[in-house]
């Protein structure tokens, strides 16, 4: 198998997390192989499970690296309130990072997004305000209106504007990921494939695998639905947090060797099959990377490793898209 040594990419440094509380149980997730799903002949498919972080989503990394380096800047003390806009995944880790580091948190969402992750964001100590929205629907508009109303609040004092979409805390938090994940393989894979919201999960996750020493080829994909990458159109779907930004805020797409496009029930059907036969449980991005692994898996053959990530739980998606 190939195994590239690459240059170390410079500042991208993961910061020394805090180990307090549920704060210690962020990261060191899970690395599997998936088995009959993948066809033989196939290279080998190797998925980090993610849904093992302590509110189910990779988010939680990115999180205690956007809250902890703030508080060791000064640029947040403890009392003070966080604020951000979401639609709940982002805002239930900052609501546990926030908690248990002495913080407040107030989240700008909407009713156009699921009720239990308004009860997931209060469970942990946020607190939620309702943007409403136009009969339940996901808009520009709407997503505006949260963004400056969040704003608004972190203009007051003894505020901080956490900045999902902007911080280069968000990258930095991830980078432990690729570290793991090299750490797991003894650096040996030779293709690392996700799909990308802002792009800090993919792009932290390859400063890691390259601090490791590892190179490997980098392929993202994206609903075929909303091909935002590949044709620069956008489209409604329900691959909840991927295909959002035209330019993902993080995204140096010169990192990618290429782009899939997968359609999203196919994406959704690979989901259920993959808790049925894998036992892997993740949320409609999780199919989108594993359907694309298995299909670069199938091109590369035997002797091979691909690498992909379960971003979240299928628990948090139970009733809807895609275990509806
Ligand atoms: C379930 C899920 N998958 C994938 C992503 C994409 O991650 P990133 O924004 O780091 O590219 C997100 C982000 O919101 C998400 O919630």
């Amino acid at each position: 198998m190939m195994h590239v040594s690459g240059d170390s990419v410079g500042g991208a440094r993961g910061a020394a997390e805090p180990a307090i509380g549920g704060l210690a149980a962020i990261g060191r997730t899970p690395m599997v192989r998936l088995g009959a799903i993948v066809p033989d002949g196939a290279a080998e498919v190797w998925v980090k499970l993610e849904g093992g972080n302590p509110t189910g989503s990779y988010k939680d990394r990115m999180a205690v690296s956007l809250l902890s380096s703030a508080l060791r800047r000064g640029d947040v003390s403890p009392g003070d309130t966080v604020v951000e806009f979401t639609g709940g995944s982002t805002g239930t880790a900052l609501g546990f990072v926030a908690g248990v580091l002495g913080l407040q948190f107030t989240a700008v969402f909407s009713d156009a997004f699921s009720d239990s992750k308004r009860q997931a964001m209060e469970a942990f100590g946020a607190t939620v305000l309702i943007e409403p929205s136009v009969d339940g629907m996901i808009t520009t508009e709407l997503a505006e209106r949260m963004r400056r109303r969040a704003h608004a609040l972190a203009a007051q004092p003894g505020s901080f504007y956490a900045d999902q979409f902007g911080s280069p805390d968000v990258r930095r938090g991830y980078a432990p990921m690729g570290e793991e994940i090299a750490d797991a393989l003894d650096g040996d894979l030779d293709v690392f494939c996700t799909a990308v919201g802002t792009g800090g999960a993919l792009m932290g996750t390859l400063d890691g695998l390259r601090r490791a020493g590892v190179d490997p080829e980098v392929v993202t994909v994206e609903p075929a639905e909303a091909p935002l990458l590949t044709t620069g159109v956008s489209g409604a779907h329900h691959v909840e947090g991927v295909a959002v930004f035209p330019d993902p805020p993080f995204l140096d797409r010169s990192v990618l060797g290429d782009v899939r496009v997968v359609a999203q029930e196919r994406a959704f059907e690979m989901c259920r099959m993959l808790a049925r036969v894998e036992g892997v449980f993740g949320g409609g991005s999780t199919g989108l990377n594993v359907c694309a692994a298995i299909d670069l898996a199938v091109e590369l053959g035997a002797g091979h490793r691909v690498v992909t990530i379960s971003c979240d739980t299928g628990l948090k998606y139970l009733g809807e898209d895609p275990y509806a």
